[in-house]
């Protein structure tokens, strides 16, 4: 950051070239030329991703043909069949579970309590039981079983050197035996998936799925996905399906859990906003002392709880510059500058949320910014256009349920020895993170 937003700051076009992964990558850091490179997504297409990572556990996990990795035809015919699902999913009754049994746990560590680690595990319970039904037992028991495994596999999918160098986890797999035991943990979690696809394709063919005495928004993607078919919006096949409950993972459980991080740490320091934000809650779910489960409209009004997630997912977006490069696929030009055919372009939304050039002192919290600016065009936590995250509306809707919760129940505080007292340090990739974990001090109002 220290070197890069300086350059933006005084750049003419806000763009610069940088030797990557692919050889020299030009920096699309101004919102008007990242903006048409979204919106004329034909024109741009996403790079072929996991090309020379065959059979890594990156490859394996995430290159499967799903709705990110895809382009085209095949990608658009995917893309109907799984918006109505995320439209149809607001799971806020489980959201509010999940929350409870959060509690439960919290009030069994004392006043501090580490919410990196806590917040990964109630994320991954919502995205396994609102995927496909599986519950991880996370929350609850942090050693269970397939928590364990999938924290594992998690962990090393950002294990930087087997990224670089891809062969590390392909021929030369057999030098390390904990990467190999990975991959077996992979190939289990994956095997259970395809079980699962195939029991509930059965139950729903017979109407005898478990999930009918749901309500529509509570049932999880698989079924909402299968039960398209049923209803002529496309076909998916078992491969297919498996693949984008992969990515609903990958994209959708350490990302949100970062961005709950985010909010309560800026709630923490700066207590006039978390006052702010506490009343908005009590204003709309009362003060009674026992949990109250915020219902999809009580979530529709949670204005400045929302301005506080936004302007932390501006400060800290959790895939700063990180997702699938595009290419330039003829000559062109962005901002008057000669794009060649086939130059690989970083959408780097970090750079655009800490520039001065769009933003009023960027890097001050103010969450106030957001108060009549609902669609403001500098503001790319999600990307955007077409290709826009599927998942946002579901991921917003998880804090607000998540936050407003905590906030009727606690206030909390960073203790005094915290490395991120003064600033939130952070680290990770693909994913951003807390550095070393978030220690925060909660005290019950209830
Ligand atoms: C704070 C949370 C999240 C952030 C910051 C985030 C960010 C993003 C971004 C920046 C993209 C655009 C990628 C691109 O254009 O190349 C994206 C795409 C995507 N996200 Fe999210 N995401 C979040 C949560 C979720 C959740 C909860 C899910 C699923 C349950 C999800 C599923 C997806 C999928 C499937 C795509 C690919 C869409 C496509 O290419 O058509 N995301 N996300």
């Amino acid at each position: 950051m220290r070197v890069h937003v300086p350059l933006v700051n005084s750049s003419r076009d806000g763009l610069y070239v940088e030797p990557g992964k692919s050889g020299w990558e030009v920096h699309v850091c101004n919102p008007e030329d990242m903006r048409r490179i979204f919106y004329k997504h034909e024109q741009f297409l996403k790079d072929e991703f996991g090309k020379g990572c065959e059979q890594t556990l990156l490859s394996k996990f995430t290159a499967g043909p799903n709705i990110g990795v895809l382009v085209g035809e095949p990608w658009k015919a995917q893309r109907k069949i799984v918006n109505p699902a995320f439209r149809r999913s607001v799971p806020v009754k489980l959201f509010g579970k999940i929350a409870q049994d959060l509690f439960e746990v919290m009030d069994t560590k004392g006043e501090t309590v580490e919410v990196s680690n806590l917040m990964s595990r109630c994320t991954l319970e919502a995205i396994g039981r609102a995927g496909f039904g599986f519950e991880f037992n996370a929350i609850k028991d942090s050693k269970s079983k397939w928590s364990t495994m999938y924290g594992s596999i998690a962990k090393g999918l950002s294990d930087h050197k087997f990224y670089i160098f891809p062969v590390l986890d392909q021929s030369l797999l057999w030098l390390f035996p904990k990467r190999k035991l990975l991959h077996q943990y992979l190939d289990e979690f994956l095997s259970v998936m395809d079980e699962i696809i195939l029991h509930k394709r059965e139950l729903i063919k017979n109407s005898k799925n478990e999930n009918n005495d749901l309500e529509e928004n509570e049932k999880d993607f698989l079924t909402l996905m299968i039960e398209s078919e049923l209803r002529d919006e496309g076909v998916m096949s078992n491969e297919e399906l498996k693949a984008n409950l992969c990515l609903f993972f990958v994209a959708g459980h350490d990302t949100t859990a970062s961005a709950i991080c985010v909010s309560l740490y800026y709630l923490a320091r700066f207590p006039e906003a978390q006052k702010k934000a506490r009343e908005e809650a009590i204003s709309i779910l009362g003060d009674d002392p026992k949990d109250v489960l915020p219902s999809v409209e009580n979530t529709k009004k949670m204005n400045y709880i929302t301005q506080v997630m936004k302007e932390g997912l501006r400060l800290n977006a959790p895939i700063g510059a990180a997702i699938i490069p595009r290419l330039a696929g003829e000559d062109t030009f962005l901002s008057g500058t000669l794009i060649p055919k086939g130059t690989s372009l970083i959408m780097n939304m970090f750079n655009i949320h800490h520039s001065e050039k769009y933003w009023d002192n960027p890097e001050q919290f103010k969450p106030e910014r957001f108060e009549n600016d609902n669609i403001n065009t500098s503001w790319l936590p999600f990307g955007s256009g077409a290709r826009q995250c599927i998942g946002m509306n579901f991921s917003l809707i998880e804090q607000r349920v998540i936050l407003s919760m905590l906030l009727r129940k606690y206030t909390w505080t960073i203790p005094e020895d915290s490395i991120h007292k003064d600033r939130l340090i952070t680290s990770g990739f693909p994913i951003i993170v807390p550095h070393g974990g978030l220690d925060l001090r909660f005290l019950k109002r209830y």
